[in-house]
């Protein structure tokens, strides 16, 4: 059971106070009938609620796949700078929010919900979710760096240890003329700039940075950078 103004400002209708005054004046309907207290309680599985003759059905949660072009920050707001929820298209919902950060030169996968549980249990390190990266990077990646990463590398700034956990590298394409090399690395933490740091602790620069999945969630190749859309039954049932 929800409270009706919250159900209308939940479902992107208005702020609490604007959804308040339209109940007041008896534009919303419940199961045919006008209702004008909002604070009337409202069995969004049974219920059914009408305004301005358009039937809103009630999601407890929303779950969106971005494609985060470089650019834009991950924040749910910023005086300055273009956030994430910005590009979040068909929702005006208040409580989204993304799942992780990325830096703001880091491209694709991005979850974004209101789903505070499975955020958690995606980002908890205790839950050991892979991560996968694909990266150029400047100088030729090798085997012994694949041996680092494998057994974890210390990320910390002079005097203090950060040592990585277990990081599996994948040389893509190593060109030797160019001195730039292609990489996946899936590891399990998200600590800040980890795939940056872990690249220079081993005398390397990151060029370019994409995630491509999170656990069973992998970014969808049809979406281009700064387009979203819905997560399918499929991918929510998985994740
Ligand atoms: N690692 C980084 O260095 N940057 C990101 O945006 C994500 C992982």
């Amino acid at each position: 059971m929800i409270r009706l103004d919250k159900y209308l400002a939940d479902m992107g209708e208005g702020t609490r106070q604007e959804v308040k005054k339209y109940i007041r004046q008896g534009k919303v309907l419940v199961d045919g009938s006008p209702v004008k207290r909002p604070e009337t309680k409202i069995d969004e599985a049974k219920q059914q609620v009408v305004f301005l003759q358009r039937q809103i059905d009630y999601a407890e949660y929303e779950y969106y796949m971005l494609n985060k072009p470089a650019g834009v920050i991950s924040a749910t707001e910023d005086a300055r700078e273009k956030t994430v929820l910005e590009l979040v298209a068909g929702s005006r919902r208040k409580d989204l929010f993304p799942v992780g950060r990325l830096d703001k030169d880091t491209e694709g996968l991005l979850l974004i919900t209101n789903d505070g549980a499975l955020a958690h249990r995606l980002l908890s390190p205790r839950h050991h979710v892979d991560k996968c990266y694909y990266a150029k990077v400047q100088g030729i990646v090798t085997k012994e760096d694949k041996k680092r990463f494998s057994d974890g590398v210390n990320i910390g700034t002079e005097g203090s240890k950060e040592q990585t956990a277990y990081g599996r590298l994948e040389i893509i394409r190593a060109d030797s003329g160019l001195g730039i090399s292609e990489i996946r690395l899936t590891i399990q933490e998200g600590r800040y700039h980890q795939v940056k740091r872990m690249f220079e602790a081993v005398g390397k620069k990151v060029l370019y940075l994409r995630r491509e999945s999170m656990g069973s969630l992998v970014l969808d190749k049809d979406l281009k950078p700064g387009e979203c859309r819905r997560l399918t039954d499929e991918e929510l049932r998985n994740l």
